[in-house]
């Protein structure tokens, strides 16, 4: 049963991975996916069949070589193909008994990310669904072990009547750090800000003067890896300061974190391993189908103590078994390590580097292409996969020329507002990406600029 079903989904997912390289970038049009659920049910075939019918004008090629939208990785074949399977499979990673194979694949994948990052040995690991549920289950974790110290039980007690947390975060930490602080009740607002410089680093003598000026649990929020500029804060310099004062340190770095596996770029993250915890994803850089992200916890007691889940039906992980349920927010869910795991030997140690460091080179390319066209400017220095640019030093030139990319279609990508200014966003992040999509992206880009200016 469904046979057919399958055979069907296989060919409309081989059209659309043919497609992706020369199909409109942006979407279509308006899916077509709504109306009242019909009263009798109907044949597997006929449902797919629908589905990537009314689907098609809305999907957007974000796996394809010139989507360069917020930071979107693609999906590698090995993680596709494995992510299939994940799904044949169906495995619930919660308990070790419910699939070894799923457990045994987290610890593995888990395991070399923890080294390609040039993380501690016996950090633990948790698997997200993304960087914002990293952020929440890092961040819970530190929670747990800065007021732990001072003798509160938070998991037992919660918040009520605690001792005050201190949470210290740059001027320019991403969104997602203030959603974790409010998820886990320490509040979007209290954070402390501590000023930025132009690239968006948090300025580590600012934060040195903040630590002396209270005491108490402390959290000190660092960033490898901006949004925006694809800057890293000054992690060495950071860490003194953190450890000079008793303060936590966790580092988001979303899509940065991974310039520690390419040997040419892991100057960036330089200190970032002597953080306490780290938020990393999967699906961006290291191009693993949505979704998967990891949290990493240098000190496995805290992450264990705030994520896991006891019952009397549940059964517990002896010796080397591992229950993905302990380490995530989440009690049953997809077994996301497969693909993880397929990725990383698709592209071993060596391709890992090569995929960094690739980006990164396309990304520089792509700014000195467009940096050459008159009234054009380069906002940012790139260090990284991220290229900030400006049009006519004019805010609506610039939102105009975004406009008219995504409407053209050889490309896609996004705007934003950098310390006050408008800016076209570019962040080259997939793996099908080439030179030459570089390049004629660069020259849509560039026509578009003429034709507004
Ligand atoms: C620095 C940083 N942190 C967190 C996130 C959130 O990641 P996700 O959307 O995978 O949850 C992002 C997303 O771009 C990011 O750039």
């Amino acid at each position: 049963m469904g046979d057919e079903a399958l055979d069907r989904a296989g060919e409309l997912a081989r059209d659309w991975l043919a497609g992706l390289e020369e199909r409109r970038v942006g979407p279509a049009g308006a899916p077509s996916l709504g109306g009242p659920l019909p009263e009798a049910g109907e044949s597997p075939a006929a449902v797919i069949e629908a589905l990537a019918a009314g689907a098609e004008p809305g999907l957007v090629a974000s796996s394809g070589p010139r989507y360069f939208g917020f930071v979107t990785g693609g999906t590698l074949p090995a993680a596709l193909a494995a992510d299939w399977l994940t799904s044949a499979w169906d495995q619930n990673t919660m308990l070790h008994s419910m699939s070894p194979a799923a457990a045994a694949a987290e610890r593995a994948a888990t395991e070399w990310c923890r080294e390609l990052l040039g993380l501690p040995a016996g950090t633990a690991a948790g698997l997200c669904t993304g960087a914002q549920l990293a952020n929440v289950t890092a961040l819970a974790a530190a929670r747990n072990a800065v007021l732990g110290r001072a003798g509160w039980d938070v998991e037992a007690q919660g918040l009520a009547g605690a001792p005050p947390v201190r949470v210290i975060a740059g001027a320019e930490a991403h969104a997602t750090v203030f959603y974790a602080l409010r998820l886990i009740g320490l509040g979007r607002d209290t954070a402390i800000r501590v000023p930025a410089d132009d690239q968006g680093r948090m300025l580590a003598g600012a934060l040195a003067e903040e630590l002396a000026r209270g005491d108490g649990p402390t959290i000190v929020c660092a960033q490898a890896g901006n949004v925006n500029t694809g800057a890293f804060d000054p992690f060495e310099p950071i860490l003194a300061a953190c450890r000079a004062h008793g303060a936590w340190c966790h580092v988001d770095g979303a899509f940065g974190l991974w310039a520690a596996a390419a040997p040419a770029r892991a100057h960036l993250t330089a200190g970032a391993a002597g953080a306490d915890s780290w938020a990393v994803d999967a699906h961006k850089w290291l191009n693993v189908p949505y979704d998967a992200a990891l949290a990493f916890v240098a000190d496995p007691a805290p992450l264990a103590a705030a994520m896991s889940l006891t019952a009397a039906y549940l059964t517990t992980a002896a010796g080397d078994e591992r229950n993905g349920g302990d380490w995530s927010p989440e009690a049953s869910r997809r077994a996301r390590a497969f693909p993880l795991w397929a990725a990383l030997r698709q592209l071993g140690r060596r391709g890992v580097a090569e995929l960094v460091e690739g980006h990164c080179a396309l990304a520089a390319r792509i700014a000195e292409r467009l940096a050459g066209e008159p009234g054009v400017a380069i906002l940012n220095d790139v260090v990284l996969n991220q290229v900030l640019v400006r049009f006519g030093d004019d805010d609506a030139a610039t939102d105009a020329v975004v406009a008219r990319v995504q409407d053209e279609g050889t490309c896609w990508l996004g705007g934003t507002r950098w310390q006050g200014r408008a800016a076209m966003r570019i962040s080259v992040s997939g793996w099908r990406t080439t030179a030459e999509d570089a390049d004629r992206s660069a020259a849509a880009i560039a026509g578009a600029w003429r034709a507004v200016a």
